[in-house]
């Protein structure tokens, strides 16, 4: 099976991560897991791009030397990756030895070709594109993109002969249509090599100017330009041109960037390639911006959000979600919180979540929790014709980078199954006793359910790894085994009591929200005056899971008067254990079978040699205690709020 590799851009240090960083290299992540779900050998590579003016300039603003300034912010960017759950293979940094050394290496074959020549160059360049613009790139005589007026440099520098690939270029992305994709953006770099000459492109700057870069290996009075030597990231960083890595990996590379730096890799990159005599990449796929309120966002505009507060906010399946499912890859989109609210709530909390939950409630109800044993290990037919084609398109579109389309398919399968359960009323055959074909229904549903799940991983792995469990798998194939091969899931296998994936979300309502801001006013300020009020913020009160669960077993502490340890049923899949220092007040047996309200997500510990997870509420009164209950019974693992 063929390899893959897959890259993003290596992104500038001369600010902090946002949005738009966390996408591209969520994208590829996602990417990297279905290929290797598929079986494939992968090689996931990102990093940063240290050298240039707008480095230099941002490290002296910040009172720092380049190095230091670097390394700061090239950890910002190593240091979020963990928390998005990016598996990335290599992490690669421009001011590192392995990579200098390849980008010499490249100059010096490319100058003793004869593709690099000496001579002078006057011209608008813009710091924050780090490129020249012509004058037909200019928007009212500024950059479109950093909407400042760039600087006119005139000097003598070093040129590489990018002219003279125009053709071949031209040819490469005839004969190869998905060479650059979607199509629009192979439309746009056609028709900019059509239009005309290909200048040439400038691949130095002087150190009278500029010391921060690599040295030319043929002058050391000059240094390489920032994207000559940061596009040799893909190749330095597989050990070009004798590793291992390089051989295998590079004939199956597929790189991945966001529209505002297509020219230098659809154009730039494969002539020096041509030059270099190194084959080209397979595929350069392109996305669009996402938008805050029409503009793009961008660290020089500072519209930017911060991915982990939405992690924080929203869980990261959900973030992951929204983020591949919103943009249709090519397009622009907008980001807002209504909107990531808005998916979570009507496509993984109504959609999925319930199909989930509502599906393992009737197993537990008709067959004791465990998976039914068919007379055959298949599907209803109905089903089996929905779910094969929807599983065809997941991977046919996914595979194409068509991220947004392939979760919409699955999706078809997804409510198709909540239909399916509408349409074949369990309740009525387990009523009428006809458990053959109950086991039938159930059966088909729960590995459909299993196939959705597989599917799910490389969007959102934690989410669909507890889909996994709670359907009681163990062994995972590939997602192609698993799509296409009927009967995977093992009868007899034990399902989890209960779902709750993805509870519903509720923003504030647009007028509570004001009011709430208007509320906030004074205590923001009285806040400032003395900073420990004992209020918190409604985001404090969201950061409490209080839930309700009902007490199977309760027993004294062995070695603690005080203590009791509570048994408690959160609908989860396992009873939680709370050690609760309730044993002055009630005895086990008066708490069994009472419903309690409980801390659920605070940090276990353990309490004199006990594991304790979560807290029972409960009110101290004179001389006694009372346990806040709920007034009627409720379902277990419900949610206070
Ligand atoms: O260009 N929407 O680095 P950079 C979507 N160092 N993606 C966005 C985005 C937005 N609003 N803003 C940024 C550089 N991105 C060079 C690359 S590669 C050899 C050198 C993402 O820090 C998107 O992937 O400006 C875009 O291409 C990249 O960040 C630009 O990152
Ligand atoms: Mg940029």
């Amino acid at each position: 099976m063929q390899p893959f590799y897959i890259t993003t851009p290596i992104y500038y240090v001369n600010a902090k991560p946002h949005l738009g960083h966390a996408y591209t290299t969520i994208v590829a992540d996602s990417m990297a897991r279905f290929h290797r779900s598929l079986g494939q050998e992968t090689y996931f590579l990102t990093g940063t791009d240290e050298h240039g003016d707008k480095i230099a300039e941002a490290a002296e603003k910040a009172g720092q030397s380049p190095q230091e300034y670097a390394d700061t912010i090239s950890g910002l960017f190593s240091g979020m990756w963990p928390g998005l759950q990016i598996t990335n293979d290599d992490f690669i940094r421009t001011t590192q030895e392995r990579h200098k050394k390849v980008v010499q290496e490249v100059l010096q074959k490319v100058y003793d070709k004869g593709d690099i020549y000496f001579g002078e160059y006057g011209g608008y360049y813009c710091k924050g594109c780090e490129c020249f613009l012509t004058e037909k790139d200019l928007v009212d005589g500024l950059c479109p993109d950093h909407k400042v007026a760039p600087t006119y440099i005139a000097e003598k520098n070093y040129f590489f002969r990018m002219s003279k690939y125009r053709e071949a270029l031209l040819k490469h992305i005839e004969e190869n249509p998905d060479f650059i994709r979607p199509e629009r953006y192979r439309k746009e770099v056609v028709s900019l090599l059509e239009s005309g000459e290909l200048e040439d492109l400038c691949i130095s700057r002087p150190k009278s100017r500029l010391t921060w870069g690599i040295e030319l290996p043929f002058d050391s009075d000059y240094v390489c330009y920032v994207w000559f030597d940061a596009l040799i990231n893909y190749v330095s960083a597989l050990e070009y041109p004798e590793g291992k890595k390089y051989k295998k990996y590079w004939p199956a590379a597929q790189h991945l960037v966001a529209k505002d730096i297509l020219k230098p890799h659809a154009i730039f990159w494969p002539t020096m390639l041509m030059s270099a005599e190194i084959p080209l990449y397979n595929h350069l796929n392109v996305h669009g911006y996402w938008l805050i309120k029409d503009t793009k966002m961008s660290k020089s505009l500072g519209n930017v959000v911060a991915p982990l507060d939405m992690v924080d906010k929203y869980g990261l399946d959900t973030f992951r979600y929204f983020l591949l499912r919103e943009m249709r890859f090519g397009n622009d989109a907008s980001f807002s919180e209504e909107g990531l609210v808005a998916r979570r709530n009507a496509d993984l909390a109504n959609d999925l979540g319930n199909l989930f939950s509502r599906s393992l409630s009737m197993v537990h109800k008709y067959f004791d929790g465990v998976v039914p044993a068919p007379k055959k290990l298949t599907v209803d037919a109905e089903l089996k014709a929905l779910a094969e084609n929807a599983f065809t398109n997941f991977t046919e579109l996914f595979g194409r980078v068509c991220f947004a389309q392939a979760l919409e398919a699955l999706w078809e399968l997804v409510r198709g199954l909540n239909k399916y359960i509408d349409s074949s009323a369990p309740w009525v055959l387990f009523k009428e006793k006809d458990m053959e074909r109950l086991a039938e229904v159930m059966y088909s549903l729960l590995e459909c359910l299993h196939k959705v799940a597989v599917c799910l991983q490389p969007v959102m792995p934690d989410a669909a790894s507890t889909m996994l469990e709670q359907l009681g798998v163990k062994d995972i194939g590939t997602i192609a085994e698993e799509t296409s091969t009927w009967g995977r899931l093992v009868p007899g296998a034990g399902l989890a009591k209960a779902s709750n994936l993805f509870p519903r979300i509720d923003l504030p309502k647009e007028e509570d929200a004001k009011q709430a801001e208007e509320a906030a006013q004074p205590i923001k300020k009285k806040q400032a005056a003395s900073k420990d009020d004992g209020l918190i913020e409604f985001t404090d009160f969201q950061k409490l899971d209080l839930r309700v669960g009902t007490v199977v077993s309760c027993d004294p502490h062995p070695d603690a008067d005080r203590l009791l340890l509570v048994q408690i049923d959160l609908g989860e899949e396992k009873t939680r254990q709370v050690v609760a220092g309730l044993a002055e007040f009630f005895s086990p047996d008066d708490l069994k079978g009472k419903q309690v309200v409980l801390v659920a997500n605070l940090k276990p510990r353990k309490l004199r040699g006990h594991m304790s997870q979560g807290m029972i509420l409960a009110v101290k009164t004179e001389g006694g205690m009372q346990l806040l209950t709920s007034t009627a019974p409720v379902v277990n693992g419900s949610k206070v709020s």
